[in-house]
């Protein structure tokens, strides 16, 4: 579903992606993981187009993420969402619809669905100032759904969250998961990734070190945290 071909990108003089390659396969949640300036949320605006590689190829089934239909088959969930206050949970839902080109019948049918899946149902028509974080995270969360994408892509999604917060946000991506939706998602919460995702790619200046399934980097005892600071450390 999404590969990257060695792929460079410069920011200048500094290499913030030096030759990644990888691919991630359809229904797999896949983990970038790496210390921070590691070239995580790099590999994510390639993904989405907002930039563009020195050089090297990045495809999503197949097409370069340069061509304009390819974001159609792309969620995307920001890192620390901002919702305008004054906006209710479904009026902010339906903004997205709009551009998403749905509106009337076809925008509600899809925006009651994605609240359901999100757990909003009966919260939607509050404004969105009144929602906690973790409130204002499913509603991005249900926006970055609403046309039905097979790919999510997942910015630090539990980032602030509190323990409920996160348990809540995990119980939704399994339910994704169980829909067969594709996701890549970069966390520093360790073991929340351990226990959702598949796979994961420990990046570190640029480069990944290290791309497996989660239970063959994990050896006997170990917790991915303890995998993650072995590789860094030897690096
Ligand atoms: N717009 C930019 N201009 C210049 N340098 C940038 C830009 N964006 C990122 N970088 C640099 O590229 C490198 C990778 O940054 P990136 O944001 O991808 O890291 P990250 O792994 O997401 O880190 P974090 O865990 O802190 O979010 C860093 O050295 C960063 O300073
Ligand atoms: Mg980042």
């Amino acid at each position: 579903m999404i590969q990257f071909k060695s792929v460079i990108k410069t920011y200048g003089v500094l290499r913030a992606l030096d030759d990644v390659t990888f691919t991630v396969n359809k229904g797999e949640f896949f983990a970038l993981l790496g210390p921070n300036g590691a070239g995580k949320t790099t590999v994510i605006r390639l993904i989405l187009n907002f930039t563009r590689p020195a050089s090297g190829q990045i495809l999503i089934k197949g097409v370069p993420v340069s061509q304009p239909s390819v974001r159609s088959s792309i969620g995307y969930l920001p890192e620390n969402i901002r919702i305008p206050v004054y906006l209710s949970g479904k009026e902010f839902l339906n903004r997205h619809a709009q551009l998403c080109n749905m509106s009337g019948r076809s925008a509600d049918i899809a925006i009651d669905r994605v609240v359901e899946l999100v757990g909003m149902k009966g919260r939607e028509k509050n404004r969105t100032g009144t929602y906690s974080k973790g409130m204002m995270q499913r509603i991005g969360l249900a926006a970055s759904l609403i046309h039905s994408p097979e790919i999510l892509i997942l910015d630090e999604p539990v980032n602030g969250l509190d323990p409920i917060g996160i348990r809540e946000f995990r119980l939704i991506l399994e339910d994704l998961k169980n829909r067969g939706v594709t996701v890549l998602l970069n966390s520093h919460i360790l073991s929340e990734v351990e226990r959702l995702c598949s796979t994961a790619a420990i990046m570190d200046k640029g480069k990944i070190l290290v791309k497996d399934t989660v239970s063959s980097l994990i050896k006997d005892g170990e917790t991915l945290e303890d995998v993650f600071v072995r590789i860094i450390k030897k690096n």
